[in-house]
């Protein structure tokens, strides 16, 4: 048995696809629908109201594309959104936290956890009590990064500016093991929160864990692609008046991104 149908991924603009990179890496036989919602974008500021209503149009235009099932690439939908539409929706769904909660739950060395995210994900705390509740002896230190994602859009993630704005969100951390990207735009930013907090603080990019899981649960309810060849792609936005197309191209290492852009129809 093999499903050819594709997986549908959401977020709010470019940041996904950091997620998307990690999925196609080990899932690669698999075929991928995008939607990044830049016209509402950001999502990091907007009530978990808002967020739950705009996840709600991203799935349900996801399902439109038969999609098998459906991962939030995006930390601020999971840690608001994800509990209530797993109760709405029959397709299976997957955030960004569970995955990386377990794995540190089975690193024991990864005890001083330190969290940055935008503003709505640490207002919802959705990483402590996923933290909390798996791994109460973890000592936790969390940041709202909101000048990060509006950045990372703008492709501004290696210049001087991106540096100071990381060394100022990440000046109050002290003796953490591992660093969270709890928003799926900072892994953008890795190289200069690397300068920032040293080589010995593990930075844990979400979509990484996240990967494996994707295929043990497609594995598990059969779900899978079973063929040699590459998956493909295609990206639908919202708004296409927006930096996307050099920020993805770049993340990508693929030039002819431009084809596999199109825009959502979509209120
Ligand atoms: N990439 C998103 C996240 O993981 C959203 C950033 C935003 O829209 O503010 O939280």
């Amino acid at each position: 048995m093999q499903d050819t149908r594709p997986i549908g991924m959401f977020d709010s603009g470019v940041g996904g696809l950091t997620v998307l990179k990690e999925i196609r890496k080990q899932n690669c036989q698999e075929n991928i629908i995008y939607l990044g919602d830049t016209k509402r974008f950001p999502y990091g500021s907007k009530t978990k109201e808002t967020i739950i209503e705009l996840t709600k149009k991203g799935i349900d235009f996801l399902l439109q594309k038969e999609v098998k099932a459906i991962i939030l690439a995006c930390g601020t939908a999971t840690s608001q959104a994800l509990e209530e539409v797993k109760k709405q929706y029959s397709i299976p769904i997957v955030g960004i936290i569970d995955a990386t909660v377990q794995y540190l739950k089975e690193n024991k060395k990864l005890r001083r956890i330190g969290v940055i995210a935008t503003t709505g994900t640490i207002r919802s705390k959705g990483w402590q009590n996923a933290i909390k509740q798996q791994i109460p002896q973890a000592f936790l230190q969390e940041k709202a990064c909101p000048l990060l994602a509006p950045m990372a859009e703008e492709g501004w993630t290696e210049n001087t500016i991106a540096k100071l704005t990381v060394q100022e969100y990440l000046k109050d951390f002290s003796q953490i093991d591992c660093l969270i990207l709890g928003c799926t735009h900072y892994p953008l930013f890795e190289k200069s929160i690397k300068e920032t907090v040293g080589e010995e603080v593990e930075l844990i990019n979400t979509g990484e864990k996240l990967a494996k899981e994707i295929k043990k649960m497609l594995k598990e309810k059969k779900l899978q692609k079973e063929s040699k060849q590459q998956g493909d792609y295609e990206i639908y936005l919202t708004d296409t008046e927006t930096n996307f197309i050099h920020v993805a191209s770049k993340l990508l290492k693929e030039e002819a991104i431009k084809e596999k852009i199109k825009k959502a129809e979509m209120e």
